[in-house]
């Protein structure tokens, strides 16, 4: 089994840059389903999640091109299939987004519901009560929902969470419907701001996007799209913590600073220095960190994303700090494995409570889901001794070369093939 060795407590310095957003190009690639033109999508990262992605649009019929991966190309001409299969979508609940764009291009999808995931239930019942107030006929049997409109029809949509799956499928469907959509009480990441434009530059016109209201007025048609995505804001809060938890000097360059403070201002209130550049951003740590509380929120609340590699930080703080999750009822699985590198925590619901213990110290520990896996890479950075990270396959859906990234910055971690 492949495995992450690190050999803790070497202090990280240096710069390092930042990859495209997973989580800005997944809703990208199923936007170019909207269209029969070639789109381009460059700076996207090469992680599992992307590469699935571009597996089930060749399943649906599209032909996906790379320029060795610095362009993205798909062209969804002729689809062969309106169907996202349970192989597909079990492996990775975004390929739900493929519901939104097909039921408004083809008047039909049909897509694997996806089940529960290690951090939560995560239902799909915003997506589908959205898709339904656009006139859209949902069926749901077997496993799959099917939604079914010859055309969709603009409506006025409440969003009971600002879910940011919800946000992205009803506003990719809401470009080919008839009318005015408003989906108020949506989500306002960054992700949702960098898809509406791509949507503009394929025609559509969307407005609003980052703000609580999005208004989109339906078109006839769409054409292609060349757009660079977004920086990873969490990547980027991952390699500043990394800088942080070593005590470090770390600057990642390519970080938005304008999507980060959530975490730039938890992180100073915490201690350590933070320096906002033009297109960089850096960390300044001493040895000695003050407890901090967190809670998680929708943006721009502290992200969920970026809440087990905070923890990790939390461990070695001078105090006790809460954190609280508020986004996922499940997302607590790395605590155990933190504590069997000697930190102390204990969880009553919703909230980890964590007194920081003086030094962590190495041991084999298991990855449960993405942010999970890069929190103990994390915690072992700043660990005596060496410690073991098994099911890797959890990081590589979401973090590119995470291990020369950090041996870029001087930490001693590798990845054993066994
Ligand atoms: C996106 O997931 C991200 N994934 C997640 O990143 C991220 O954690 C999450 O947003 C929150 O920021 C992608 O962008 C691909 P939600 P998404 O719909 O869209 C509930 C990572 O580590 N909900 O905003 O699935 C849901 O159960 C990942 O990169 C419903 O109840 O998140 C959850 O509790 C993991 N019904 C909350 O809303 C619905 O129909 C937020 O989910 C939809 C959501």
């Amino acid at each position: 089994m492949t495995k992450i060795v690190v050999r803790g407590g070497r202090r990280l310095g240096g710069r390092v840059a930042v990859g495209g957003s997973k989580n800005a190009g997944l809703p990208l690639l199923f936007a170019a389903l909207l269209t029969p033109e070639r789109c381009t999508i460059r700076g996207l990262p090469r992680v599992a999640d992307i590469l699935t992605t571009l597996h089930l649009l060749q399943k649906i019929g599209c032909l996906v091109g790379d320029d060795a991966f610095e362009a993205i190309m798909v062209e969804a001409r002729d689809l062969t299939s309106a169907e996202a299969p349970y192989e597909l979508v079990k492996t990775m609940r975004a390929s739900f987004l493929t519901l939104g764009p097909l039921v408004a291009r083809t008047g039909y999808g049909r897509v694997a519901t996806p089940g529960g995931c290690a951090i939560g239930s995560r239902p799909v019942d915003i997506h589908l009560a959205g898709l339904e107030r656009l006139g859209a006929t949902i069926r749901q049997a077997h496993g799959y929902v099917e939604a079914e409109a010859p055309r969709l029809r603009g409506a006025r949509i409440t969003l009971d969470f600002p879910s940011v799956g919800a946000t992205e499928n009803l506003m990719m469907a809401a470009t080919l419907a008839d009318g005015v959509t408003e989906i108020e009480n949506a989500a306002c990441e960054p992700e949702i701001e960098d898809l509406a434009a791509a949507l503009v530059k394929m025609g559509a016109r969307v407005a609003g996007a980052g703000s609580t209201l999005v208004t989109v007025e339906g078109v006839r048609e769409l054409g292609a799209f060349d757009h660079t995505v977004i920086p990873d804001r969490i990547e980027a809060g991952t390699l500043l913590i990394a800088g942080a938890i070593t005590g470090g000097d770390v600057t990642v360059d390519g970080a938005r600073a304008e999507h980060l403070d959530a975490l730039l201002a938890k992180l100073e209130e915490a201690g350590v220095g933070v320096e906002r550049g033009v297109g960089a951003v850096g960390v300044r740590a001493g040895a000695c960190r003050r407890a901090t509380d967190v809670r998680t929120a929708p943006h721009p609340g502290f992200p969920t994303d970026l809440q087990a590699q905070f923890m990790a930080l939390m461990t070695t703080a001078e105090g006790r700090s809460m954190i609280t999750e508020t986004i996922f009822e499940n997302r607590f699985m790395h605590v155990q494995e933190l504590v069997r590198m000697g930190a102390d925590i204990r969880v009553d619901g919703k909230t980890a409570l964590v007194r920081g213990v003086p030094r962590l110290s190495g041991a084999p520990v298991m990855a449960t889901d993405l942010r999970a896996s890069v929190c103990l890479v994390l915690a072992a950075l700043a660990a005596q001794n060496t410690s073991e990270i098994a099911r890797v396959y959890h990081l590589d859906r979401g973090y590119e070369r995470l291990e020369a990234k950090l041996s870029s910055l001087g930490a001693d971690v590798e990845r054993v093939r066994g």
